[in-house]
């Protein structure tokens, strides 16, 4: 491809974003890399209207870098609740506290140390660097790619390996010198509002002359869809042991599905019951089991089935650690809940 093309091609897309790109989101007035950078978390795989009020309360809770590493985790997995993908607000936190131990407090602006945070890609941190800091660096994002795909009608799934590395090398072609972070702004955009996944509005897209997927008529089958996995069922039981409108909850374990957040304890057998209520001391119980629900992660579903253990007398022999304690449902605690565990709590009563 010659240079003359990628000059028209990058000029066609800033003439547009001029005219018509977002230029009044919350994380586009008084740019840093900070306040970019948790609003390019957020927005992975998370739409604009969705993470707006988010990152306005994460914002004035956590103005800062070191506001942010310093906080109890607690307190930042709460900010995310609802927004899913606990990993991209504990890697959030972590990275914070490299940045106040290895930085001197500073956000790096060099592309390799800000890929060498937790949690940021290579695309995460081009955007950060050419948006808050004018450095001349690519992305490619999932709107970049549908874009690029379509453009130069690149077959194969833009998460394949060999696909993404052509992608990159049309992204860092296309790139320019001049208003790096414009033209970030502008592909995200584009990919957001013109060139969508479903009836992408190719008729006031700029640069429709020379789409490849529009001058074939192929919009609708690229970029080329993932090969299909069926995913497996998993089952479980979630108890939900009650003392008037108190819970037993217990924080789960940093690793594994919902990390560090609190939730409810579980069986995988009906028949482990009697013992769980044994090591939790729970005393006499009556149970109450409640509709089934379905939670479907990326790679599996979960059939989760609970059951309500009341507890028949005050629960003195419990003992609590700090990985376990009493939720309030009349006066909920500001914790990180599992999505589950929280769907359930308003199920049974509680005032969210
Ligand atoms: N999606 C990802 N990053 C974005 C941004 N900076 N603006 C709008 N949508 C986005
Ligand atoms: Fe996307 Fe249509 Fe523009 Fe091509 S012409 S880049 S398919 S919006």
């Amino acid at each position: 491809m010659s240079k003359i093309n990628n000059q028209s091609f990058n000029q066609n897309v800033l003439n547009w974003y001029d005219k018509h790109g977002r230029k009044d989101l919350p994380w586009q007035s008084a740019k840093t890399p900070y306040t970019v950078w948790v609003s390019e978390i957020m927005l992975q795989q998370t739409q604009v209207k969705t993470v707006i009020p988010y990152y306005k309360r994460f914002m004035e809770r956590f103005p800062d870098v070191l506001s942010l590493a310093n906080a109890p985790q607690d307190k930042v997995l709460h900010l995310w609740t609802g927004l899913g993908y606990y990993a991209r607000a504990r890697n959030l936190q972590k990275a914070a506290q490299v940045i106040r131990d290895q930085h001197q407090g500073k956000f790096p602006e060099e592309l390799e140390q800000v890929i060498a945070l937790p949690g940021i890609g290579r695309s995460t941190a081009g955007a950060i660097l050419s948006l808050a800091c004018q450095q001349e660096h690519s992305i490619l994002d999932g709107n970049v790619k549908r874009v690029l795909a379509r453009y130069f009608a690149i077959d194969g799934w833009p998460g394949n390996k060999k696909v993404e590395t052509e992608l990159w090398r049309y992204a860092d072609e296309l790139t320019p010198t001049n208003r790096t972070g414009d033209y970030t702004q502008a592909m995200m955009d584009m990919g957001a509002t013109l060139c969508t996944r479903s009836k992408p509005k190719c008729d006031n897209c700029p640069v429709q002359l020379e789409c490849l997927a529009f001058v074939q008529g192929r919009q609708a089958e690229l970029p080329h869809k993932k090969p299909k996995k069926q995913i497996p069922i998993k089952s479980t039981y979630m108890l939900i042991p009650m003392w008037q409108q108190q819970v037993l909850i217990y924080k789960r374990p940093q690793s594994g599905i919902w990390g560090g957040l609190w939730g409810l304890h579980e069986i995988e057998n009906i028949n482990m019951i009697e013992n769980l209520v044994t090591s939790l001391k729970l005393g006499d119980v009556q149970q109450h089991t409640l509709d089934p629900f379905r939670h479907t992660f990326s790679h599996f579903h979960l059939d989760i089935q609970p059951i309500v253990l009341h507890l028949k007398q005050h629960p003195t022999n419990i003992v609590m650690e700090d990985s376990q304690m009493w939720f309030d449902l009349a006066q909920p605690q500001s914790l990180g809940l599992a999505a589950p565990t929280k769907k359930l709590f308003s199920i049974i009563g509680a005032s969210f």
